[in-house]
């Protein structure tokens, strides 16, 4: 099925306040598969396996799942119904470990609860489904605020690469790193976007591929380990990736390759943009070493996308979901408030003053 650029939250909430409403990433892009999800299981695992995935959308679907699960809870008062919350809050963020805007939407979420509790259940819990769409709708105003500072930067780039999906995939529309480009593509100057392939799960083949076709933007697919061919060509004018954790030096976290491809455009002299959220950073990491790192099942790289396996069985597997790549490599920083440059210490601490 063909979805029209525009069409589509790829994460949000019902009218009722009754479900988390997904188009499903794991059955992309031979299915276009939409799916309620009405109980905190369903979301949790949702998140686990990838079929909500991408920072930004991982923190909406946790907060719309908060707020769906918060509303099914039976509780005499306001104690109880607290506890209960704590206790489902408390399992969604052990979905995944690495992108900060789970906790930060929960944490939005919790305070919510805290600053009503003068109130009647019934009001507690509209107020978390008022919430939830909050953060879906500044989600959307945010990445297109991202894709309105990051335009200036891609401006007369003939290519960019880019790694992983950090494009509506990733979240409620428009994304992070892609946010410019479908700005760019709105005023009919869209550069040509090479899609890093991104082993093991392919979110760059069959996500960004797919979004961007479907948006009629022009895309190009390599392997991960073309890139280096690739820049040696000088095809590509500046690498733009989204980010799942900044820390306060501007060390980030993002999906396993984008390290790589940091290094990369250090050697052949090209700019390597980062676009993310203010949500994405998190102060309390004063660098890379104190992010968590999602290991993720060994089955992802000896077995995922073939019928026939394609490592002998039992074999060790190294199998780290993301990399911290070094803020030294970083060119400049995008968010909604503003492009950030280096020293991102001082230039993340000013932002969030
Ligand atoms: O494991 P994933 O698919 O959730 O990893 C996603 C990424 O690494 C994205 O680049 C990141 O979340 C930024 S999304 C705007």
């Amino acid at each position: 099925m063909a979805i029209k650029y525009g069409d589509f939250r790829t994460v949000s909430l019902n009218k009722a306040g009754t479900a988390v409403c997904i188009i499903d990433q794991t059955r992309l892009p031979n299915e276009v598969v939409w799916r309620d999800l009405t109980t905190i299981e369903e979301v949790w695992l949702a998140i686990k396996t990838l079929a909500v995935r991408g920072a930004p959308a991982i923190g909406v679907a946790a907060a719309a799942g908060l707020a769906v699960a918060a509303n099914q809870i039976q509780a005499a008062d306001f104690a109880e119904f607290y506890q209960k919350f704590c206790r489902l809050k408390a399992y969604l963020a052990t979905s995944r470990p690495t992108a900060v805007n789970l906790t930060w939407a929960l944490e939005r979420m919790k305070r919510v609860v805290l600053d009503c509790k003068q109130y009647d259940l019934l009001t507690i819990k509209a107020r978390l489904i008022a919430e939830a769409n909050a953060i879906c709708d500044e989600d959307e105003a945010c990445c297109r605020a991202i894709g309105e500072n990051g335009l200036p930067l891609i401006e007369g780039c003939r290519a960019v690469l880019t790694h992983c999906n950090a494009g509506r995939l990733a979240a409620v529309r428009y994304g992070t790193a892609l946010a410019p480009i479908y700005l760019a593509n709105e005023k009919g100057c869209a550069p040509k976007v090479y899609a890093d392939e991104t082993r093991p799960l392919l979110q760059g083949a069959r996500l960004t591929a797919w979004e961007l076709q479907q948006a009629g933007i022009e895309v190009e697919l390599l392997c991960d380990n073309m890139a280096a061919t690739l820049l040696s060509r000088r095809a590509v004018d500046a690498i733009i990736v989204g980010a799942d954790r900044i820390a306060a030096n501007g060390d980030t976290a993002n999906k396993i390759g984008t390290y790589n491809l940091a290094l990369l455009a250090r050697c052949f002299h090209i700019p390597f943009y980062v676009a993310a959220p203010c949500s994405t950073i998190d102060i309390a990491c004063a660098s890379g070493r104190d992010i968590v790192i999602e290991q993720r099942d060994p089955d992802e790289v000896t077995a995922q996308w073939y019928a026939r396996r394609m490592a002998p069985d039992g074999v060790a597997v190294f199998n780290p979901a993301f990399d911290v790549t070094p803020a030294e490599l970083i060119t400049a920083v995008i968010t909604e408030r503003g492009v950030l440059r280096p020293p991102f210490g001082e230039s993340i601490a000013a932002m969030l003053k």
